[in-house]
């Protein structure tokens, strides 16, 4: 019986985690399953309880799962309690340890597979919601010179920016606050472009060279990254890299084993442009 694995979602319809997962087994002659469960909203610990007693090893979860997920664990690690959100699990015995890999993941994305080292730079992340807090901590282990997190809603960017008060480069505040001086780094952790929407981004926050990275993927060239384009910025990226290098943290976590991930990055890419 190979060892069991799952994503948990809802809903889960054009997930890409099983195949993610199915391509790493075989990449790394790992015996294991990866299936996608649909758990019911409100029904998050009664499926998983299902899902460990037919021999589930691990899970990863996403929305609206993320924070069930959190209260849910018996030992959270430091990222995941630094995110407040957990994306990833593994269960031995009575043992529901918690990880949260999406911050990581879109940091081995920028630095190792884009060539965008954090340390020294100027870096702005856009959004205060999960998505941007599960990036605070790793962003900010990078060593940019300076962390700016700005959003719509400036109380969010506030409250978020004191969950990690004492980091002196870490400043808040709204979009009309950032535009003076330009930043290396832009990344958009907000949910506007999966909508095809465009944040108030005064253009000039770009660095002519720098780098543009939107959390989402498969949304091809987003406001967002046009905007960034047209601002002079050199490289785009969307979240599928970020995809692939949490999917790979989560893995190696589970098996010990690190999965190459550019073929998959290649694979899923939707030309931007
Ligand atoms: P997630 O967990 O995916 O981050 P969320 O918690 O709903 O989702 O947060 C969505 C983020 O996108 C928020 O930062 C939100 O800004 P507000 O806090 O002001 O609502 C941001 N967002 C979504 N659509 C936006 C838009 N059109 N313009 C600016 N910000 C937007």
């Amino acid at each position: 019986m190979p060892d069991r694995y799952a994503l948990f979602g809802h809903p889960l319809a054009h997930t890409k985690s099983p195949m993610i997962h199915g391509a790493f087994a075989r990449d790394t002659g790992q015996d294991l399953s990866y299936e996608a469960i649909e758990a019911p909203v409100g029904g998050f610990a009664a499926a998983v309880d299902a899902f460990r007693a037919r021999g589930g090893r691990g899970i990863n979860v996403t929305q609206p799962f993320k924070v069930d997920a959190f209260e849910y664990a018996t030992e959270l690690c430091a990222r995941a309690k630094a995110a407040g959100a957990v994306n990833c699990m593994k269960f031995e015995g009575a043992r529901a340890i918690a990880e949260n890999f999406d911050g990581v993941g879109l940091v081995n994305d920028i630095e190792r597979n884009l060539g965008f080292a954090l340390a020294g730079k100027r870096v702005l992340m856009m959004g205060a919601g999960g998505a941007a807090r599960g990036a605070v901590l790793p962003l900010l282990s990078g060593g940019p010179a300076l962390f700016a997190i700005a959003n719509r809603t400036i109380a969010k960017a506030k409250s978020l920016g004191r969950h990690f008060a004492g980091h002196a480069r870490l400043v808040t505040g709204g979009y009309g606050d950032f535009g003076d001086e330009p930043f290396d780094v832009v990344i958009n952790a907000t949910s506007a472009s999966l909508r095809g929407e465009l944040p108030p981004l005064d253009p000039r926050v770009f660095a002519v060279g720098g780098l543009a990275c939107d959390m989402v993927y498969g949304k091809g060239m987003t406001p967002f990254l046009r905007l960034a384009w047209n601002a002079g910025a050199g490289r785009l990226a969307d979240g599928v890299g970020m995809l692939a290098e949490q999917a790979a943290e989560a893995f190696e976590w589970w098996r010990g084993v690190r999965p190459p991930t550019a073929p998959m990055i290649r694979k899923l890419a939707v030309p931007l442009a």
